[in-house]
């Protein structure tokens, strides 16, 4: 895996929204893997800046999100869904028929898991997957645990996820459960590109970067993947070798 290592979080947001717009105006059907979180919204918002000028259009772009929480109706301020109209659709041109999300609230989990693969798989699979990182080292909400995953499942949370997010949730408790793409779903994407920005990520992308391949770390698959890049600002980078 490379990892790169820059002044801040903004500028990380410049590289990386450039090369998702390079890459969709080289590739106008770019099938794209989005994630969710704080991490990813200076790359959000260089993206939105570069369609506002008329350097990009999304019309033909296809996306997969990560993540949904369970249990909590779509159109809740704080689901992944509304958090990725507020920050990106609702800013750029992307068909509303392009976007796709796992259903949180899908009766039959394993279903819904599968239809999104097919889906996935129909889109001709995912170009580039953007990944945060999460305290304990989970991508999507891949927590750590006895085994990597392979296709989409139901997962509990696990503490520090919720203590992490939970400071969002202000009106209702936030939900313990949420549906994720699996491990297998996330290395099947064709390059990967992982953020990491601030203090408390440090300790993970060390275990990534330098520790073990272990479901323990659940990031640390990306080391058997062919095309990952790691962006990291200098906090997130403190404890590297
Ligand atoms: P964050 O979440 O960007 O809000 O830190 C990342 C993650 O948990 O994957």
């Amino acid at each position: 895996m490379n990892v790169l290592i820059y002044d801040s979080a903004e500028v990380i947001g410049q590289v990386v929204g450039k090369l998702f717009c390079d890459h969709v105006n080289n590739a106008p059907k770019a099938c794209l893997g989005l994630a969710t979180g704080v991490t990813p919204i200076p790359t959000y918002n260089y993206i939105a800046e570069e369609y506002a000028k008329g350097k990009v259009s999304f019309s033909n772009v296809t996306t997969f999100n990560l993540d949904e929480y369970c249990d909590l109706p779509r159109e809740h301020r704080n689901s992944f869904y509304s958090f990725m109209m507020d920050n990106l659709f609702s800013k750029i041109d992307i068909k509303p028929e392009n976007i796709n999300f796992l259903d949180g609230n899908a009766a039959d989990v394993e279903a819904e898991s599968r239809r999104y693969a097919q889906k996935i798989e129909a889109a001709g699979g995912i170009d580039i997957q953007l990944l945060g990182i999460g305290r304990n080292g989970h991508i999507g909400f891949n927590e750590p645990s006895d085994k990597f995953t392979d296709e989409a499942f139901k997962v509990k949370l696990t503490d520090s996820t919720i203590e992490a997010n939970s400071v969002f949730f202000d009106d209702i408790p936030m939900p313990h459960f949420a549906i994720t793409m699996g491990i297998g779903s996330i290395m099947r994407a064709k390059k990967i590109l992982l953020i990491a920005t601030g203090e408390s990520k440090a300790q993970a992308i060390k275990n990534t970067v330098e520790g073990e391949v272990t479901p323990q770390n659940p990031a640390s698959i990306l080391n058997q993947h062919p095309d990952v890049t790691i962006y990291l600002d200098r906090a997130a980078a403190s404890l590297l070798k």
